[in-house]
């Protein structure tokens, strides 16, 4: 039976591979991957989905990253993604049964807005991710601006205005 388990007891190199599967070994350079540099995932919103046999299906990680302002003022935000699912397991819901086990963490506890670089037709269409608030945001690297996403808790507002940077522990 898969099972969902924190995404710390799985070993980094079959992480890797996992997001060398999903989105090839050219992946380094993305604008996300810069925005994590030098952080750690937060562990209480990373997961991952494992087979009865301990192999690995699908993971997802979270960062500390914020909206940094000129003057010296900063949003906390946290980076979702990657997601990622094995290519010959993918379109069976595991995609979604990682992404609900994140949000419900991320519900349930004190964190700030979710931002992302995805595909709104998913992160959109099944999780209320929108691009609608990111359009002012200042970003280092490319993206696509439908793409770069947020989503705050009920009764939150997602920030309008800075620069996108790492979280300093
Ligand atoms: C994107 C990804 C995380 C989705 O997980 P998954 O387990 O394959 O998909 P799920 O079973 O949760 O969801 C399936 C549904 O989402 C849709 N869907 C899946 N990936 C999609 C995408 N990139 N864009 C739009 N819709 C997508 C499917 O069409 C399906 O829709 P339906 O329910 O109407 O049939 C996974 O496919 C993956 O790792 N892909 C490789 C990385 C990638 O391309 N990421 C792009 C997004 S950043």
């Amino acid at each position: 039976m898969a099972d969902i388990v924190p995404l710390r007891s799985v070993p980094d190199a079959a992480v890797e591979s996992l997001l060398d599967h999903a989105f090839g070994t050219d992946r380094f350079g993305r604008t996300a991957y810069r925005l994590r540099k030098g952080t750690q995932p937060i562990a209480e919103l990373s997961f991952a989905m494992t087979d009865e046999d301990g192999g690995l299906l699908g993971s997802i990680q979270c960062w500390p990253v914020m909206l940094a302002r000129d003057g010296g003022a900063c949003d906390p935000l946290v980076m979702l993604g990657p997601v990622a699912v094995e290519p010959a397991a993918q379109q069976g819901g595991i995609g979604k049964t990682l992404m609900r086990a994140t949000l419900a963490a991320w519900e349930a506890g004190n964190f700030p807005p979710l931002m992302m670089i995805g595909d709104p037709e998913y992160y959109g269409r099944f999780f209320g991710f929108s691009a609608d608030d990111t359009s002012e945001w200042v970003i280092d690297g490319p993206v696509e601006r439908r793409r770069l996403l947020a989503l705050a808790q009920p009764g939150h507002s997602v920030p309008r205005f800075g620069r996108i940077v790492p979280r300093p522990a």
